[in-house]
């Protein structure tokens, strides 16, 4: 009998039914109200104008042609644009100085009444620049590679003796892996509405996480928070590059302030590259060092990786070989090299992503050199404990979603010689890698109030940037509540409601989540003391979770997953075409059954393009992104995804958070790209080590 993979919701809740989003059909019918479309009286608009040198000074900015244009307010530079107060992210400190430290770096500000205005006076703005020497390219032995300290993680992680224990191991595997730079394009542009009102602002922006950025606003405008408003009802989508605050939002109440008016700061697509970060590329080196029968005695993976000038940021990419296999003599370096390149920062699963596809495709080159079963290689090298840290893992269950995902895929019927399956022209192959998330939980607050027609009110600043958050956190809250998922309303993405961790790491649901179900289940006991009829304003119960969401636990937490692709290559065109992907994922306990599947499937297709079609290239005499718009940048269309499964185990796990959830918004891309690569292996014999694995590098 097969088990039903989503049991029935307990009787008389509403977690893990697969409700529909809250929010659907005012998106479908355009009703949405999304950070650029806000009616505000009198608004007009800005637009950047980016450096035209890769690194240098501005010497003179000539605005005279562009304030003679019709319709133009002003052109803010960096002599006169407003001053700015302190902030840590020095990506924010736009128009303070004349230093270029990238191209694209913003160096005027265009504002006018109607955006075809905006844009014409951006380009009739001069610029003179005195150019410096600019460095944009990412080699291992560059003189400025340094290694980055203790951050939330360790640059560095070194136990046993790696380097004797993998010269000394009776099979040895030496291999490189390269991944590109990458960039999040989600479907919603940055954009920004500001307007003031006295020394009281207000902004409509996309972000995935509105308290940070009132506080950030506050800090840069020299405002008590309270006099700082950020409306994120809707979000576009993020993939990281919302998590922090952007230009826009800055430019956008510089520009308001300056003129007077209500201002708009829409990013062109074109700009985001430069402008919002973009995962940094990594180079790995990885030797493993294993027995004649498939014992991991050693596991070395040092990450090369670039940051700016501007802000340091460390693409963690060693990060997931700490986690995922026994390996008694352990290495997990990273070094990094500040270049004249655009600020680099979060990308869905940053370090994990990149880092799995080295290493699960490292593990596919060893289990070839073993003999041994990819499946069964992995599973024999199943950790006790966490290698990096020495915790027990809060619950881990790889081997079951291998297992499982291997007879639904049908790996039994697969013949694992490489170029054994030929179609005509094509070649056929099968491949599998493993997936891992850490579990990461911040502190939140929330709300929860009963009024006296019997419905209930929750508010948490959660930001609900595509993932369906306001509707699970309804149904966490009528779990809770014992009450119909109908009677529950919630009122997410205001920087005026109780302030929230962001939507990023794939902590949302677990973070607000825990502040909704303490202030529900207190409400609840409240409740059952209350006599009679409520008052009009009903009761509300406030909930916080600080010091306790974010307690070091004594548990290892993860999640984990398995992928299995099947491709096709054209031996004729070098096309590689994904035919079948599945993903299994074991992350503790689903709340929403519909929502989980369109995040796991979305980060699957993501991984799909990391594989195959995307990928940035730094052009060094220009010093800048060759792809700048999705003409060149090609992720995946529909035509380009193929059949894709995502289904999970239930996993019962009572170390992580009040519902037992796990997070899931980023496990879907980990481990999808080296499926592919791995598959693309069996199908042509060639192990191919660069991303993504486009027809010039097949052929
Ligand atoms: Mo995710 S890259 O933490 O938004």
């Amino acid at each position: 009998m097969e088990q039903d993979p989503h049991p029935a919701p307990r009787t008389g809740t509403a977690l893990g039914a697969p409700a529909v989003r809250r929010e659907g059909r005012e998106k479908v019918t355009g009703n949405a109200r999304y950070a650029a479309e806000y009616p505000v009286p009198g608004r007009v608009h800005a637009w950047p104008v980016p450096a035209a040198v890769a690194r240098g000074r501005v010497t003179g900015v000539d605005t005279s042609a562009a304030l003679a244009l019709p319709g133009v307010l002003a052109v803010l530079t960096p002599g006169d644009a407003p001053r700015l107060g302190g902030t840590d992210d020095a990506t924010l400190a736009v128009l303070q100085n004349r230093h270029v430290p990238h191209r694209g770096w913003c160096v005027a500000l265009a504002v006018a009444e109607t955006l075809e205005a905006a844009r014409a006076a951006a380009r009739a703005v001069r610029v003179d620049y005195a150019t410096e020497h600019h460095d944009v390219v990412l080699r291992p032995d560059h003189p400025d590679a340094y290694e980055p300290g203790k951050g939330a993680q360790p640059g560095r992680l070194e136990h046993g003796d790696p380097y004797g224990a993998y010269a000394a191991a009776d099979v040895r595997l030496d291999t490189e892996y390269r991944v590109p730079p990458l960039h999040n394009h989600p479907m919603e542009p940055h954009a920004s509405t500001a307007h003031w009102d006295g020394d009281r602002l207000t902004v409509y922006t996309s972000s995935q996480g509105s308290t940070t950025v009132q506080s950030v606003l506050a800090g840069l405008f020299d405002l008590p928070e309270e006099h700082v408003t950020v409306v994120a009802e809707h979000v576009g989508g993020g993939f990281g590059s919302k998590g922090t605050p952007r230009p826009d939002v800055v430019l956008a109440a510089m520009a308001a302030r300056h003129t007077g008016r209500p201002v708009t700061v829409a990013y062109p697509r074109r700009y985001m590259p430069t402008a919002v970060g973009h995962r940094a590329p990594t180079l790995h080196r990885l030797r493993l060092g294993a027995t004649t029968d498939g014992h991991l005695t050693a596991v070395l993976h040092e990450v090369t990786t670039h940051t700016s000038h501007v802000r340091k940021y460390v693409e963690h990419a060693a990060v997931p070989s700490r986690v995922m296999y026994t390996a008694p003599h352990l290495l997990s370096s990273h070094r990094v090299v500040p270049l004249d390149v655009p600020s680099p920062s979060w990308m869905r699963a940053p370090g994990e992503a990149p880092g799995m596809y080295a290493l699960e495709s490292a593990v596919d080159e060893l289990a070839g050199a073993l003999g041994v079963d990819p499946i069964e290689l992995r599973i024999r090298n199943e950790p006790e404990r966490e290698p990096g840290s020495g915790k027990p893992f809060s619950s881990r269950h790889l081997a079951e979603c291998l297992r499982e995902s291997a007879r639904r895929f049908g790996w039994d019927r697969r013949d694992p010689r490489p170029r054994s399956r030929t179609e005509g022209p094509l070649l056929i192959g099968t491949g599998v890698a493993a997936a891992t998330y850490p579990v990461l939980i911040r502190p939140s607050t929330a709300t929860a109030q009963a009024l006296p027609d019997g419905t209930f009110l929750i508010r948490v600043n959660a930001a609900d940037i595509g993932t369906g958050a306001r509707t699970v956190l309804a149904q966490v809250a009528a779990d809770a509540l014992g009450a119909p998922l109908d009677r529950v309303r919630t009122e997410v993405g205001r920087s005026d409601l109780p302030p929230a961790s962001l939507a990023g790491d794939s902590s949302g649901t677990a973070s607000w989540g825990w502040a909704v179900h303490e202030a529900c289940a207190a409400l609840t006991a409240r409740l059952a003391e209350h006599p009679g009829p409520l008052p009009a304003e009903g009761l509300l119960v406030r909930s916080d979770t600080a010091g306790r969401a974010d307690a070091d636990s004594p548990y290892a937490r993860h999640a984990f997953g398995a992928h299995f692709a099947e491709v096709a290559v054209d031996t004729v065109t070098g096309e590689v075409r994904a035919r079948r992907m599945l993903g299994v994922y074991a992350a503790g306990r689903i709340l929403n059954a519909r929502t989980a599947r369109s995040q796991f499937v979305g980060g699957m297709i993501m991984g799909l393009g990391m594989a195959l079609t995307e990928g940035s290239t730094m052009d060094a005499p220009f010093g800048d992104f060759t792809e700048a718009d999705l003409a060149s940048y090609h992720v995946p269309a529909h035509a380009d995804v193929p059949g894709i499964e995502a289904d999970w185990i239930e996993e019962d796990d009572p170390h992580l958070n009040p519902m037992g959830s796990k997070g899931i918004g980023e496990i879907g891309i980990v481990g999808t790209a080296a499926a592919l690569g791995n598959a693309v292996h069996h199908a042509t014999g060639i192990r191919f080590r660069t991303l993504p694995l486009t027809p010039d590098r097949i052929l």
